[in-house]
């Protein structure tokens, strides 16, 4: 199996910075590796330049070097298409299809599979925040409707808001957590917020989550944001191959997460290979925070690349 890795812009020859330390990884466990031009892809939108530099599998190989993991950027799903179709046509076929990137990237293909372990979820699709009037969003009384109506179904409860990949929880008082969902004033001043700072970065539409007291960690130290005990699954082919603590800062107090509990419910997504990232809340239970696809999966900086790789299998995928 091959890994293909997101190049550095300055010297294509070599990986990006962020993954130098993952190839390094992967190449010492005999994994073969090649390049992928991001910036052909993204910002050229040259799907075929984008690859050029990834190695053909030969016939002897074809089973091994013919499928491949991406590890890099997050894609959007129309230009991780573009790159499958790309590879597909030199014969290498990564992991995920662009069906099952898009169904563990994007927060509404996955969550009825897991409503019962996940946050109550509301979701507003771009289309309708854009009849809503979104780039006037404060001049919108019409936009205001729409969320004032998504925003009743949580009464009073407190709730996070994010897209349909990424929240601000950076900015966690201002433009990701509202602390009572019946106050339209401050509701409507960090979602607008949140969709200032997300800007045309905006994936898919709005999402409304009903925010869960999890057991705390400790605060971020950069952003005060609250963390929680919250842990990062990888799962290959139905099976949690590996797991991490999803914050790098904090105690988790020899606090593991509970891999029985969750090995089949690790099987419900549809996608060969994911990320599950869950926490425990303080009555106990272990949710489901969110889903993505585990090639665009940051592994922490604390941990060693090598764990990781190891825990994927050279040939079978
Ligand atoms: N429903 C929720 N209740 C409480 N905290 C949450 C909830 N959803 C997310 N969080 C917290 O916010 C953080 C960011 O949310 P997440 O959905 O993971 O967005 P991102 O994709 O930006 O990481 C999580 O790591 C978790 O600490
Ligand atoms: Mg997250």
């Amino acid at each position: 199996m091959q890994i293909l890795f997101c190049s550095n812009p300055i010297d294509r020859r070599k990986p990006d910075p962020i993954y130098e330390a993952e190839a390094e990884a992967a190449a010492k466990l005999n994994f073969t590796t090649s390049l992928i031009n991001f910036e052909a892809l993204v910002d050229e939108d040259d799907p075929l330049k984008a690859v050029n530099g990834v190695q053909k599998p030969t016939a002897a190989d074809e089973r091994a070097a013919g499928n491949a993991i991406y590890r890099g950027w997050m894609l959007t799903p129309d230009n991780y298409s573009k790159l499958y179709g790309a590879l597909n046509s030199s014969g290498i076929h990564l992991i995920n299809d662009p069906q099952s990137y898009k169904h563990c990237h994007y927060l509404p293909e996955w969550i009825y599979i897991l409503k019962d372990r996940t946050p109550k979820t509301v979701c507003i699709s771009k289309e309708e925040l854009d009849q809503g009037g979104k780039s006037e969003m404060t001049a919108s009384p019409k936009l205001d409707d729409v969320l004032k109506e998504k925003l009743a179904q949580f009464d009073a409860n407190p709730v996070i808001i994010k897209d349909y990949v990424k929240s601000e929880k950076h900015h966690w008082l201002d433009a990701c957590f509202i602390p009572d969902a019946s106050d339209h004033t401050k509701a409507l001043e960090v979602i607008s917020r949140f969709l200032q700072l997300r800007g045309s970065a905006l994936e898919g539409g709005l999402v409304i989550r009903q925010f869960i007291q999890f057991q705390t960690l400790t605060t971020h130290s950069k952003s005060a944001m609250p963390l929680t005990k919250e842990f990062r699954l990888f799962v290959l082919d139905g099976k949690i191959i590996h797991w991490f603590n999803y914050w790098e800062e904090g105690d988790y107090q020899q606090l593991q997460p509970p891999i029985d509990e969750f090995s089949e419910i690790a099987k419900l997504p549809r996608s060969r290979f994911f990320t599950m990232d869950i926490a425990l809340t303080v009555t106990g239970q272990w949710l489901v925070i969110e889903l993505g696809d585990a090639q665009v999966s940051g592994l922490p900086e604390n941990t060693l690349p090598i764990d990781f790789y190891q825990a994927l299998p050279k040939t079978s995928c």
